[in-house]
This record gives C-alpha cells, sequence and structure tokens, in this order.
C-alpha cells in the first residue's frame, strides 16, 4: 500500500503539556467576587490568634511507637536532642545527623511528590495532576508503593511528598500540577491513599506544603538580609505573601486533604513558605498548634520547608519540630536558628526542655513505628555527588551502602498504565479516534520529539535563559522533579506504532513551534502532500497532562485504542484565560518595587468559590467542566438510592470524643450511602468514572455555599453490556459545614441534594435527603430514615443547563479556540500537537498542567523569590538567579 492510499483522515490534537499561563501583574487584592460573601474585611485577616502552648504528642493511636520514642529520648543529652531536630550537611535533601551510640543512623529526606528526585536508576512516575485525571484510587495507591520502593531502596526514610498545598486556588498557580485536583475531596482521597500506599513500604511521607501555599510569587522573603538566600534589593526585608484565609474556607477547602493526610498516618508535615494572616507557616501557632495538632490531632512532626524557618524558639513554641535544612544558609549546619540556638534557648529559660522533649518524640514515633530501626537499607552512596551540599561541610560520617542501586524494578508498567489512565479525551468527534492504521500520519509541535536538554528537567541555572523549546516535558521541574533513565517521547513511540503494521507508512513531523506558526513553506514540509484535515476542523482532542517516563507510550495506547480513555479532567478548562480571574496571584509591577515590607497580601476573597464551584455557582459556560472526559464506549447510570447507615438519631454536632489522627473520629463515621447502578451500553469494554456530588444547605448568617460539591468518585471497568452497583459512602464530615461559631462540623438542618452523574454537568440523577429530618440543627433529635424525594430539595444542585448532553456526556458547547496562523492552526508555542494538524491552542489552559521546563522555582537554591509571574516558561527572574 503507498503512502497515498491511505490518507491521513483524522487529526488528532494532544495536549500534551497544557499551556503554561503567564503569571498576570494583577491587582494586590483579589478581585473576587463581591456576590460571594459578606463583605471582606482586610483588616480581620492582619493577625493569626496565638495558639499556645504546643500540644504533646500523646500515644493516642501510635501507642507502642510512642512509647519506644519516649525511651529513646530519655536517652539523649540536650545537645543530642538539638541534633535531632536541626538538619545539618549531608548527602540527602535533608538530614538528621547520627546518634552512634544509640544506634541511630540518622534520618535522610529526599525530593519530592513523583520520584526520588536526588537519584540514579529510579524512575519518573506520573505527576499528582495525572493521578488526579485518572480518578483512579487503586492506581494512585500503587503508585505510592511503588515510589516509596525506590526510596526506600535508595536508603531514603523520608519522601518529601505527596502534595496538597498547592490545592490549586488558582490557574496561575504554576506548580498546581505537583498537587492532584483544585477539589478538596478529590485531593484528599487520592493524598490519603498516595500516603497508605508510601508508608506500607515503611518510608515515612510528608504532607506538604501546610498551607495557603498557592502562589510562588513572593512565596519567601526578599531584599534585606535575606538577599543572600532569597534575592531581592538591599533595605527593608519584604516579607513574604500573606494568604489570608477565613475559618471556613481553611476547613472545607484548604485543611480538608491535610484531614485526610493526617487521619491516614501521614508521619510528617511539611510547613509552607508563605504567610497565613500575616504569619509565617512556619511559626503560626494558630495553623500548627492550632489546626494541626489540636485539632487533627496530629501525631508525627512538622518540619520546614526549606529555609522556611525564621526564628529559633519562637518557631518550636508555634509548633515547629524539624528545622530544614538546619542552617540558615543553605549549605552549612551553622549559623541555625535552631542547632545551638535550641540548646541556649532551654538553658537560658526561653524554651521549656517539656517542648523539646515533645519535638524528639514526635521525629522519632514514626521511625519505630514503620520499622525504620531495623534492617533500614543504606543511603545510596551515589546521592551525594547529586546533592547541593559540599562534601567538606559534613559534620557527620553517614552510612552510606553501594553507589547506583538500581531500584526501578519493573514499575514502567504500571507508570505507562498510569500515565494512559490520567489522558483526558476531551473531544472525539466521528469516531476519530482510535486510530485505525493510517499510513500518512503528522505530528507537529514541540512536545513530541525527545528531550534535547538531558532528563533532568531540575534545570541547570545557567541554561534556564534559552529554555526548552523542544522536546516532551514528562512531568513538570524543580524540586517536583525527577532524574529520567529514559524518556519515550510521543515522536518515536508513534514511529514505532505506524511502522509495526505497515513498514512503508510516512510518519511526517515539524517540532519546531516557530516553524509551524512562520514558516511560509511549509507545505514543502510534508511530502508527497499534507494529510486532508486541518484546522478549525480538530476532531479530537487528548489532555495527556503528566504522565511520567513512558509519555509516549501511554499516549500511543489512546490514540490506537489499546487503552480505552478513561481520565476524567479534576479541573476546569474555562471559555476565556479572563475567566480565571475570580482568583488572581498577588503581583504588580509596584508590588516587585515595594520598600513596605508588608505589601505582599492575598486575599482569598473568592473563599470556597474555587474551580468549578465559582463557574457553577456563577452560572457561567465553560470549555469542559470538571470531571468531563470522554471514552471509546458509553455508560448509562440509574437513578441513586439513598441507604442511611447510621442507626438512631443523628445529631447535627459530633459526639464529643477524645480527639485522634484525623481529628474528632466521629467525623469519619458512615451516616449515609448513595448507590447507581452504571452501564456499559458501547461496544467495547471501557473505564468511567461515576461521580457523586451533593448540594449541601445554606448555613444561616454563612458565606455562599457552593452549588455542589463532590463527595463521592469510583472508578469502574465494565465489559460491554455490563452494570455494576457502586455504593459511595458519605461520612459525618461529608455532610457538614465548618461551623465558624460553633467551631465543629455541623449538619444543616434542611435537606442535602445528591447528584450523580459522569461529570459535574452532566448530571444524570438528582434526589435528596434531610439527615436531621426536621430537628433542630443543634439538637439532634430524631432523624429517621430518609424518604428520598425525586426532585432537589431546597433548590440545591440543579446543574447549570449550559451543555448539552450527548450519549451520555455533556459536549462542549463550542469548539476550542483556536490559533490558526500559517493555516495549520499552530498550537501556541508552549502547547504541542502530535498526530494531527492544528490543534487547537486548547482553550486558555489553567494551568494545572502547567508549570513548564523548570517550572516550580524547583527551592531557593537554584533561585529566589518565585517567578514572579515572569516567564511564559515558569522561569525566574535572571536577576533572582543563585
Ligand atoms: C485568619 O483570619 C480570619 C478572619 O479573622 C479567621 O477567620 C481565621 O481563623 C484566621 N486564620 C488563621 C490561620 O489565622
Ligand atoms: C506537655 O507535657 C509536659 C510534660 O512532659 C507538660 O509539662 C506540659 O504541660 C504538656 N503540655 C501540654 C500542652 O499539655
Ligand atoms: C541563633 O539565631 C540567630 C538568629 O536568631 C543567629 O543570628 C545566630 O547566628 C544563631 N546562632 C547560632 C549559634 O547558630
Ligand atoms: C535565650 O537564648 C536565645 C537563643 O540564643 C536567645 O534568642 C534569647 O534572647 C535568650 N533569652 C534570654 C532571656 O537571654
Ligand atoms: C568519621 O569516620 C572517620 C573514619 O572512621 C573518623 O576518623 C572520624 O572521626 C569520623 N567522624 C565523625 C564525625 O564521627
Ligand atoms: C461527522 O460526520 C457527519 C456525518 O457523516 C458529517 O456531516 C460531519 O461533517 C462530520 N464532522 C466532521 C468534523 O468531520
Ligand atoms: C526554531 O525555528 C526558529 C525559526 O526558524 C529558529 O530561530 C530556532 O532556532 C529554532 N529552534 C530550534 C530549537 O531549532
Ligand atoms: C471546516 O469544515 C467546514 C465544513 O465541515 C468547512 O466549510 C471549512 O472550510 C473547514 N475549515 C477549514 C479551515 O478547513
Ligand atoms: C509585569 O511586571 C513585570 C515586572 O515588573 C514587568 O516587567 C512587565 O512589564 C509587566 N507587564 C505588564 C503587562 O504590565
Ligand atoms: C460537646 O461538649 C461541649 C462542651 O462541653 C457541649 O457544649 C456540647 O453540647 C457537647 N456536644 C455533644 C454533641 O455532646
Amino acid at each position: 500500500m503507498g503512502p497515498m492510499a491511505n490518507k491521513l483522515h483524522l487529526a488528532a490534537g494532544l495536549l500534551v503539556a497544557a499551556t503554561a499561563v503567564t503569571g498576570q501583574n494583577g491587582s494586590t487584592v483579589g478581585s473576587g467576587p463581591s456576590a460571594a460573601g459578606p463583605t471582606w474585611n482586610h483588616a480581620d485577616f492582619e493577625s493569626s490568634p496565638a495558639v499556645y502552648p504546643s500540644p504533646n504528642a500523646t500515644c493516642q493511636g501510635w501507642s507502642s511507637a510512642f512509647q519506644q520514642a519516649s525511651a529513646f529520648v530519655s536517652q539523649l543529652t540536650l545537645e543530642e536532642k538539638a541534633q535531632l531536630v536541626t538538619g545539618t550537611p549531608g548527602p540527602c535533601v535533608g538530614n538528621i545527623g547520627p546518634i552512634e551510640r544509640l544506634g541511630f543512623k540518622g534520618l535522610c529526606l529526599q525530593d519530592g511528590p513523583l520520584a526520588i528526585r536526588e537519584a540514579t536508576y529510579a524512575s519518573v512516575f506520573p505527576a499528582g495532576l495525572s493521578v488526579a485525571a485518572s480518578w483512579d484510587m487503586d492506581l494512585a495507591r500503587q503508585r505510592g508503593v511503588e515510589m516509596a520502593q525506590e526510596f526506600k531502596g535508595k536508603g531514603a526514610h523520608i519522601a518529601l511528598g505527596p502534595v496538597a498545598g498547592p490545592l490549586g486556588r488558582s490557574g496561575y498557580g504554576g506548580r498546581n500540577w505537583e498537587g492532584f485536583s483544585p477539589d478538596p475531596y478529590l485531593t484528599g482521597e487520592l493524598f490519603a491513599t498516595t500516603i497508605e500506599g508510601m508508608q506500607a513500604t515503611g518510608l515515612q511521607a510528608c504532607a506538604k506544603h501546610y498551607i495557603g501555599n498557592e502562589q510562588e510569587t513572593q512565596r519567601n522573603p526578599s531584599g534585606g538580609p535575606n538577599t543572600a538566600v532569597f534575592g531581592g534589593v538591599p533595605g527593608p526585608t519584604i516579607e513574604a505573601v500573606s494568604s489570608n484565609i477565613d475559618d471556613r474556607t481553611m476547613h472545607e477547602a484548604y485543611l480538608w486533604p491535610f484531614q485526610n493526610a493526617v487521619h491516614s498516618g501521614v508521619s510528617a508535615v511539611m510547613c509552607s513558605y508563605n504567610r497565613i494572616n500575616g504569619s509565617y507557616g512556619c511559626q503560626n501557632s494558630k495553623t500548627l498548634n492550632g489546626l494541626l495538632k489540636e485539632e487533627l490531632g496530629f501525631q508525627g512532626y512538622v518540619m520546614s520547608d526549606w529555609a522556611a524557618t525564621h526564628s529559633g524558639y519562637p518557631a518550636a513554641e508555634a509548633g515547629l519540630d524539624m528545622d530544614m535544612p538546619g542552617g540558615i544558609s543553605f549549605f552549612s549546619a551553622s549559623p541555625s536558628f535552631f542547632g545551638c540556638n535550641i540548646t541556649a534557648s532551654v538553658n537560658n529559660g526561653s524554651l521549656p526542655i517539656e517542648r523539646v522533649d515533645d519535638m524528639c518524640r514526635r521525629i522519632m514515633t514514626p521511625y519505630f513505628r514503620l520499622g525504620q530501626n531495623t534492617n533500614y537499607p543504606p543511603i545510596d552512596a551515589s546521592s551525594g555527588g547529586l546533592n547541593f551540599f559540599p562534601v567538606t561541610n559534613y559534620l557527620y560520617n553517614f552510612t552510606e551502602g553501594p553507589a547506583n542501586v538500581d531500584v526501578r524494578d519493573d514499575h514502567a508498567a504500571l507508570i505507562r498504565e498510569l500515565g494512559a489512565a490520567g489522558i483526558v479525551m476531551l473531544k472525539n468527534v466521528n469516531n476519530t479516534l482510535p486510530l485505525k492504521t493510517p499510513a500518512n500520519v503528522g505530528v507537529f509541535g514541540n512536545d513530541a520529539p525527545d528531550i534535547s536538554v538531558g532528563l533532568y528537567l531540575d534545570g541547570d541555572p545557567d541554561l534556564l535563559n534559552i529554555g526548552y523549546d523542544q522536546g516532551v516535558l514528562p512531568v513538570g521541574g524543580g524540586s517536583g522533579t525527577g532524574r529520567m533513565t529514559y524518556v519515550v517521547a510521543p515522536l518515536d513511540a508513534i514511529k514505532t506504532k505506524v511502522f509495526s503494521y505497515n513498514s512503508k507508512a510516512l510518519v511526517q513531523y515539524v517540532t519546531n513551534n516557530t516553524e509551524i506558526i512562520h514558516n511560509k513553506i511549509f507545505g514543502a514540509m510534508i511530502n508527497p502532500t499534507p494529510p486532508e484535515v486541518c484546522l478549525p476542523n480538530v476532531t479530537a482532542i487528548l489532555a495527556a497532562h503528566y504522565p511520567g517516563q513512558e509519555v509516549g507510550n501511554s499516549i500511543v495506547d489512546i490514540l490506537w485504542g489499546a487503552v480505552n480513555p478513561s481520565g476524567k479532567l479534576p479541573y476546569t478548562i474555562a471559555l476565556q484565560e479572563s475567566d480565571y480571574s475570580f482568583a488572581p496571584i498577588t503581583n504588580s509591577s509596584a508590588l516587585l518595587k515595594t520598600t513596605d515590607p508588608n505589601a505582599w497580601q492575598s486575599d482569598f476573597e473568592e473563599r470556597l468559590l474555587i474551580d468549578y464551584r465559582h463557574f457553577d455557582y456563577f452560572n457561567e459556560s465553560v470549555q469542559y467542566e470538571f470531571g468531563y472526559g470522554l471514552s471509546y464506549t458509553t455508560f448509562s447510570m440509574s437513578t441513586a438510592t439513598i441507604s442511611r447507615v447510621a442507626s438512631g438519631a443523628i445529631s447535627a454536632a459530633p459526639a464529643n470524643n477524645t480527639v485522634a489522627p484525623g481529628g474528632n473520629p466521629a467525623l469519619w463515621d458512615i451516616l449515609y450511602t448513595v448507590s447507581v447502578i452504571v452501564s456499559n451500553t458501547g461496544s467495547v469494554a471501557g473505564a468511567t468514572v461515576p461521580q457523586l456530588y451533593l448540594g449541601l444547605p445554606q448555613p444561616a448568617n454563612e458565606d455562599y455555599t457552593p452549588v455542589k460539591v463532590l463527595r463521592g468518585f469510583q472508578k469502574v471497568l465494565l465489559a460491554p453490556g455490563a452494570s455494576q452497583t457502586v455504593t459511595f459512602s458519605l461520612t459525618r464530615r461529608d455532610i457538614s459545614y465548618w461551623d465558624t461559631f460553633a467551631q465543629q462540623w455541623i449538619i444543616g438542618s434542611s435537606a442535602i441534594g445528591v447528584l450523580a452523574g459522569f461529570s459535574s454537568r452532566d448530571i444524570q440523577s438528582t434526589t435528596s435527603f434531610s439527615p436531621l429530618n426536621g430537628a433542630s440543627a443543634y439538637g439532634g433529635s430524631s432523624g429517621s430514615a430518609s424518604s428520598a424525594s425525586s426532585s432537589v430539595a431546597g433548590g440545591y444542585g440543579a446543574p447549570s443547563s449550559s451543555s448539552s448532553t450527548v450519549g451520555g456526556y455533556s459536549a462542549p458547547v463550542s469548539s476550542p479556540p483556536s490559533s490558526t496562523a500559517g493555516g495549520y492552526g499552530a498550537p501556541s508555542p508552549s502547547s504541542s500537537t502530535v498526530g494531527g494538524y492544528g490543534a487547537p491552542s486548547p482553550s486558555p489552559s489553567p494551568g494545572y498542567g502547567a508549570g513548564g521546563h523548570g517550572g516550580d522555582q524547583g527551592g531557593p537554591w537554584h533561585w529566589a523569590s518565585g517567578e514572579n509571574g515572569a516567564s511564559h516558561w515558569g522561569l525566574p527572574p535572571a536577576a533572582a538567579k543563585q
């Protein structure tokens, strides 16, 4: 068959890397919708309540390990205690020195959320964003297990991940891809199962970055004495941005996933760089002592983000347990805010020794709990050479084992599978996909070919200015990246696939986006004739997200149908970039030159209304809604049925119980279940994700409540014609709101809308239930079995009807806006196209997939105080580089 015989009859634009969005030079305070809540009074957010003293860890939940930790700590001298709570130069990103006389070899802490970063012969897994797009709890857990096996195999005791902060308040956040989704429920579930998978291997997980870490710009202080570490100009210290968050939004949005993490027994929590209500994340007694340790019952330890500590004993009293990397400068142990200052503070009476003992017990309890005191692998001897501490600065002999241990095992199989599971098919007109056996295939865009600047996306600071304009972006950069041993480029995988069925086929490609946009001889590059389908008639779009090292194989598996797409968007793709302006990044030209130390303020005025909660509340059309994604088959869903699980009366407030990890245990009681039957009505096997949303009542005298919130999801794989009952469990917390007056989770007194469907705007069944059954909100007297009414009570939950439904799926309202330069509809330079002509510049991509190479700021040892929105690629301002 000649190449002409089988013209390409399709175009599949792949959003392999979502477009990075340049940070905007916005106003200082949010331009959030004034309709969404009572008047915002900035003055209420200028300080954080003092919560002292710091709660002691108790044996609650982790009793035998706590006893071992107590026995260990009781043998330590004050100097050894100070050593245990202070990082020190060593072979890992963070190190705690050994105490040889007690057989303690020290602790090795390593980045990051998707791979052991500073390591050889390790795997690079799909990013959190891809995990979220898979909506697959089993794969998420297995990723946790396999990542952790690699950390442990390299001798790391603690992995610095996973991430739920940023949650993804703003599409301009820059490193939202490290975490999961701007939906706190989806993030909470995936965060928790990842932690459980990781810790099942004996590795400690560290939930980060706590809390309100929703922008990179000015995440650290600049200027004055901070210039050496964080950049800026001499003069006064300009403090880090303050995330100003009201109490209800804190509980229902940003704290929510951390509550799941604590409930799952996470070992460590990393406090963040930013301030919260004016107080630094690593010395905010309200967030550390109050919310985390008291309310959530966290029994492990709080470590600082790297150089996020700004004081000694005051930070310890506010709840910080471990200072990382230890020194005030990055590279050496002293001077330090902790270390000798802890010893001195105890000796002069500023810091109670009981607090130091608690810090030490908190650090040692997870170590014993996970059995790290016996037969733990030694640190890979190649680690130190990949790290930033000069060996001459080491103060201790760390126990190192063999170098270059290959820990990859067979993990590539899961990476490929999860990479494909996290691909979302946004559009597929006339069954364009899956491909059959096209003999003339065009591949366009800079995300298709192999990487040209090496397999480690952390970025050589000297190379940052030339960018990464060629090569696939399998994951983001910075401290959240991994060092690949190989990458399967999409172009290579497509060639392999095409030639496997037709050795004479044509695979033609242009990978330079500038050429695609501007070159007038474009047609001459295509031989013998261009395939016939051109923009704007793009017939299929895949959002491939950040699939990891097997990216090309994951994409090919979807393109040719070896895997039926089942990913769903874990964020909203809006119509216009400006549609995301409800949650702006704080930045401006004036701020960058400010001499006011307190000028950087980020008021979270939109409160709970982020992502789909915003678009639903204001009834705005979007391009592709939260939860949306197509399949090669079709599904149907039955009417939802509600079952009351709780026996006896349901009280509005939970019973008073001793707090355990995760908070009041009653919050985790399952009170109701909702079931639907899902059927595969098409002709091929496939998986889908039935989703349960609740329309929770608007509390009296409270901020505005989202129209609906996700409270259940499950990935189900069905053969053609097969059906399955899917049951969602609703905990007390799931059906409550945070009452700021009662300081308690309260079940509202009116009906709760139940909306089950295949996306946030493809609702198949609506009903409702009333848990209190007319009882007063605080009475909790009766509460009989709910009768499910067929209409949604109280006006909740009616989804916006802006989408039309086709085959059970919400069809997009309009075609994606396209950039049609050059007749081939070249994508904007940061996105790219594989397997087709003219991928649209896929609607304003919200940056959940963005970040770009070098993306997240990578840690202050690379550059200074955030990207300042300066670069399309998320690169730092040159002046701030170190
Ligand atoms: C921040 O201030 C708001 C308004 O006063 C308050 O509701 C909230 O609890 C504060 N949070 C913290 C962590 O200080
Ligand atoms: C913590 O325990 C110590 C005794 O080890 C005690 O002195 C202190 O009061 C306790 N702190 C709190 C907040 O309970
Ligand atoms: C103690 O902390 C202060 C900053 O508060 C620092 O200047 C000093 O060098 C520290 N001392 C030691 C011994 O590290
Ligand atoms: C106690 O020591 C700490 C750490 O060196 C120091 O910051 C503090 O000012 C000292 N306090 C007193 C009362 O001397
Ligand atoms: C490290 O080991 C060497 C060789 O055994 C020894 O000379 C040195 O004192 C040790 N250093 C420390 C800090 O223990
Ligand atoms: C899809 O198929 C229909 C019916 O054959 C046709 O009218 C329509 O033009 C096709 N759409 C595209 C984008 O090819
Ligand atoms: C891409 O094409 C442009 C325009 O011809 C050229 O300036 C640029 O160097 C090319 N980039 C690469 C990486 O080859
Ligand atoms: C898109 O398709 C329509 C009909 O399906 C056609 O009229 C139009 O010219 C096509 N646009 C391009 C740019 O090819
Ligand atoms: C945004 O701010 C940066 C930094 O001050 C400045 O270089 C840039 O010109 C500004 N852009 C706009 C569009 O104002
Ligand atoms: C819990 O305790 C508080 C204070 O002791 C009390 O006001 C409240 O009624 C109790 N709640 C329940 C559900 O028992």
